[in-house]
């Protein structure tokens, strides 16, 4: 039984592995007997991440790269094949809202930065879209492959004031859904595409938008809790099996699926 759940000897590609949910995803995976490649986007997170990968189990590997540069994740994906000979999983966590995509209450849409709402889709979707691009390729090659995708609470309904990463996490649900379609159709059903989308999770990205400096609640995570029938924020840890869980052969006729990890949000109106 513990068999189909298992990732041990899996090379996993994680990105955003210097991250809250990229890094706990890492090193779980690690710690399961994955060989985990961390993708981290500075030069000094480099060693730290290798070293807490190391802690855990495998043999971990980590490279700096921006998830928005293909050229890049071209010749990191080819590195990563050769090393290992193959590759299993790609997990994409990096990502996170840009403040100047925000509607705050006091402000006009047309007050919204364009810029940065092409930077949060560029950050968010093609931060998504171009390692599956780059990667799927390789599993179509070798014949099999998992993708995990990451999703938001901000693509189901519409949340107030995350205009552009409402919206960039709305195209990667939809392209998940797409892509998962695409190669099980040409490529076989060794191929599969799911996401996960996570509720709340205290982060770097929203950690002042959900906390006071005092730890207590915001005016906006009141309503979150409000809304979440568990009433409490997701432990980061608590990611780790439902992405294991989508990346182990237990999932083997699960494609195209986006499995909401929030206490209950998704399906709660509220009232
Ligand atoms: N924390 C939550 O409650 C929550 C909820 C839903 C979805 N998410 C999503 O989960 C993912 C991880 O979020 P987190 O809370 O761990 O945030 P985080 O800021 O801790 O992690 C994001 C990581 O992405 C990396 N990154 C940013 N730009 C990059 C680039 N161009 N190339 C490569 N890496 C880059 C950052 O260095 C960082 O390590 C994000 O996609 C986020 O949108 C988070």
């Amino acid at each position: 039984m513990n068999e189909m759940f298992s990732v041990a000897g899996k090379v996993a590609v994680i990105s955003g592995a210097a991250g809250v949910l990229g890094g706990s995803l890492a090193r779980h995976f690690a710690s399961q007997g994955a060989d985990v490649v961390g993708l981290v986007h500075r030069t000094e997170q480099v060693s730290e991440t290798l070293e807490s990968l190391q802690a855990c189990g495998g043999n971990p590997q980590v490279y700096e790269c921006n998830v928005m540069d293909a050229e890049s994740l071209k010749a990191i994906a080819s590195s990563v094949k050769d090393s290992y000979g193959k590759v299993d999983i790609l997990i994409n966590v990096a990502g996170g809202n840009v403040k100047g995509a925000n509607v705050m209450p006091d402000q006009n849409f047309w007050d919204m930065k364009l810029e940065d709402w092409t930077k949060v889709l560029d950050l968010n979707l093609n931060g998504t879209v171009y390692p599956c691009y780059v990667f799927s390729e390789i599993f179509a090659a070798q014949g099999f492959g998992c993708i995990l995708n990451i999703s938001s609470m901000a693509a189901y309904d519409a949340l107030t004031r995350v205009a552009g990463y409402g919206a960039a996490k709305e195209g990667v649900s939809n392209f998940t859904r797409w892509l998962s379609a695409e190669l099980a159709i040409k490529y076989g059903d060794k191929i599969r595409v799911n996401a996960l989308a996570p509720g709340f999770f205290i982060g770097k990205q929203n950690r002042a938008a959900l906390l006071n400096e005092d730890g207590s609640l915001t005016e906006r995570s009141v309503k979150v809790i409000a809304k979440t029938p568990m009433r409490r924020f997701g432990d980061l840890t608590e990611l780790n099996g439902a992405a294991q869980f989508l990346c182990s052969d237990a999932a083997s006729f699960v494609t195209g699926v986006v499995l909401p990890v929030d206490g209950g949000f998704s399906s709660f109106s509220g009232v």
